[in-house]
């Protein structure tokens, strides 16, 4: 089975999750993608959807699904589907891999439930082989980096076609590699604090509820 079929897997079980008659938050990137697309096949039986990304938004628009702003919600998301780039056993994630963490974590906040889609190459025991991504504020990564640097990692600028990776609000990411992350929560708190960050990509405070794995057995489910 290719790493396509076990994400195709996952976004086929995550159907199951999606509630009639109302609008649900959308995730970002290749896994996400997949969801989309079988989302597509039940439009009917939605309200619409907010959309973790400008991509998201345009996939979703696409296939005629209504997309909603999330000022215009008033009442909790039910659910909330998305891919993660590292999930533990605790539900805890790194995201970020596509640069869209902000609003992901934004429409999570707004969310009853988390449920990520994954394959299982993403279980992992101690977050942090995946480089860590941090939002900044262009004026301060430099800044930022030196912090980052003495929390024990190294933080490098992305960059997309040799210039900075530019995120969909504007800003800068820094991507942190060499961590171990043994207390996501208190991690997340850290690099929250530190001004110039918009977000940080541990998912860890407000983590998964519900994580479908794809693997070649068929789809775990893990819960939280
Ligand atoms: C997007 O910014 C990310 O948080 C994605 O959810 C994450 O990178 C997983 O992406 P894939 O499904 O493409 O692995």
């Amino acid at each position: 089975m290719s790493q396509d079929d076990l994400k195709l897997s996952v976004a086929r079980a995550a159907v199951n999750y999606v509630p009639e008659g109302k609008i649900i938050g959308v995730g970002t990137g290749s896994t996400a993608n997949f969801f989309i697309d079988e989302l597509a096949r039940i439009k009917d039986r939605i309200a619409g959807t907010v959309a973790s990304s400008k991509a998201t938004a345009e996939r979703l628009v696409s296939h005629g699904i209504r997309v909603f702003d999330l000022n215009d919600i008033h009442d909790s998301i039910p659910v909330y589907i998305d891919g993660a780039d590292e999930i533990s056993g605790t539900g805890a994630m790194i995201k970020g891999g596509g640069g869209a963490l902000t609003r992901e974590k934004i429409i999570a906040s707004a969310s009853d439930r988390f449920i990520c889609i994954a394959d299982e190459s993403k279980l992992v025991t101690t977050l942090g082989k995946f480089p860590l991504p941090v939002e900044v504020i262009p004026m301060a990564h430099e800044l930022i980096a030196r912090k980052l640097d003495a929390l024990g990692g190294q933080a490098r600028l992305r960059l997309k076609d040799g210039k900075p990776f530019i995120t969909d609000n504007g800003n800068v990411i820094l991507d942190i590699s060499g961590l171990q992350i043994a207390r996501p929560e208190e991690l997340e708190r850290i690099i929250n604090n530190m001004a110039g960050v918009v977000t940080v990509g541990l998912f860890a405070q407000r983590g998964a509820n519900v994580c479908l794995l794809g693997s070649p057995d068929g789809v775990k489910v893990l819960e939280f």
